[in-house]
């Protein structure tokens, strides 16, 4: 991106800067004053003396898991999808600030890093792992003694069981909370997937289980076999093909949906306009949504929903996920961020709350705008909606 951070701010209406203030839990005493269970100062913060989160966020359900009603995603805190590499001691007061603002909803992968990323996470929580939800990951085919990359996909029952072993050493904990197959993989049946996690459901070492990305008829065979607890999929304002069918299927069974790329990759948070380019390496620069022609056309939305956040006295970013939440109640976004701020202003979204009349004007606002371009290359987009094969 040729655009920094502090260029933006310098850029941006200080109105509006003032405005955020209001929503940002615990951005100072603006922000305290107004939400006082947010109020307390990091060096306070003391997660090994009292084991408790000290704000709440309110919870969620996703199936039967309670979580935190915003959840916060890990991928991008060993290295940001613009390349570059975070401070890692950062990264661990982001994710334990998280924990003291109430999230209590962790999503990770042993595909992060690979490996690199569920060892943040596992050192972050440690101090008070027994109080939060951590997801993670396995199918990508990764050589679980060395993380070396394969081609391809694995899923094959022996293979997710080296993985859970490799993830619960990193997470350092004895059981994950919620674990998904990443991507499905052709070439083994879902029911042999259940069953390898039910194997490691008898073992406790997983608690609830999930699908990313899955073909409709494999959400439904593999709910059948063992009751997933969510999906996890693309979606956001910008991107909403669940609604079409992964969503009502997902009511019709009773499973939760996390929805990933909630602020699409930075697009609906207004730090991204019609001249920010992308450099070689940033995953945006081949997405065909984030070229110079579509980003101009798809600012109409970005163009909306500051128009709501001035109206909500909210930050683009918060619009972007009270909408997820308010379009189901067992919808839980997992924003990333590798910045504090970011952390806070996410959390706030908590707050941002739409009445029956403008949910409905919101998403017909929403339904008219045409986002141009695919949210993925089609390289990427290949893994995705696949169905498993039949079982023999
Ligand atoms: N299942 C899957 O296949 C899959 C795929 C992708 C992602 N995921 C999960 O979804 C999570 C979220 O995805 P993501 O983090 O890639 O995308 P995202 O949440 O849509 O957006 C993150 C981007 O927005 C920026 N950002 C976050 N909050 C912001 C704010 N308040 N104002 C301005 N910019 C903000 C972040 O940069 P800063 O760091 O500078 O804040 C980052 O560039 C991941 O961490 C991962 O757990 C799952």
């Amino acid at each position: 991106m040729n655009k920094t951070q502090n260029d933006h701010v310098q850029e941006n209406d200080p109105a509006k800067l003032d405005r955020r203030k209001f929503l940002i839990a615990g951005a100072g005493v603006a922000a305290a004053s107004l939400l006082p269970h947010v109020s307390v100062q990091a060096e306070q913060r003391s997660p090994e003396a009292t084991g408790q989160p000290i704000a709440s966020l309110g919870s969620r359900k996703l199936g039967t898991l309670e979580v935190s009603s915003v959840g916060m995603g890990v991928q991008n805190m060993h290295r940001k999808f613009t390349t570059t590499v975070p401070f890692r001691p950062e990264m661990i007061s982001i994710l334990r600030e998280a924990y003291d603002h109430g999230v209590t909803f962790f999503d990770c992968a042993e595909a992060y890093g690979p490996f690199e990323n569920e060892r943040i996470l596992g050192e972050a929580i440690e101090p008070f792992r027994n109080k939060v939800r951590i997801t993670s990951k396995f199918g990508w085919n990764i050589d679980p003694d060395t993380g070396e990359r394969g081609p391809g996909l694995n899923s094959r029952p022996e293979r997710i069981k080296r993985a859970v072993e490799g993830s619960l050493k990193r997470l350092r904990t004895d059981r994950i909370d919620l674990l998904y197959q990443h991507r499905v993989d052709p070439a083994v049946p879902i029911e042999d997937v259940a069953g390898a996690i039910k194997d490691l459901m008898d073992e406790g070492k997983v608690l609830h289980w999930g699908l990313s990305e899955p073909g409709m008829q494999t959400i439904r065979r593999a709910h059948a076999e063992l009751p997933l607890t969510a999906i996890q999929n693309e979606y956001s304002m910008a991107t909403r093909d669940p609604e079409k069918d992964v969503i009502p299927l997902c009511e019709e069974l009773g499973i939760g949906f996390v929805p990933w790329w909630p602020l699409d990759c930075q697009l609906l948070t207004g730090w991204i306009d019609v001249n920010t380019r992308f450099a070689p390496g940033d995953f945006r620069a081949i997405t065909p949504r984030f070229s110079p022609e579509n980003l101009i056309h798809n600012m109409q939305l970005v163009d909306l929903i500051k128009t709501w956040a001035v109206r909500k006295q909210a930050t683009p970013a918060q619009i972007a996920l009270a909408w997820l939440m308010a379009q189901k109640p067992w919808i839980v976004p997992i924003p990333g961020t590798t910045v504090m701020a970011h952390l806070l202003e996410n959390i706030g979204a908590a707050e941002v709350r739409f009445t029956p009349a403008e949910t409905a004007e919101l998403n017909a606002a929403v339904g008219v705008i045409e986002v141009h371009g695919q949210r993925l290359p089609d390289r990427v987009l290949a893994f995705s909606a696949v169905d498993a094969p039949a079982k023999r």
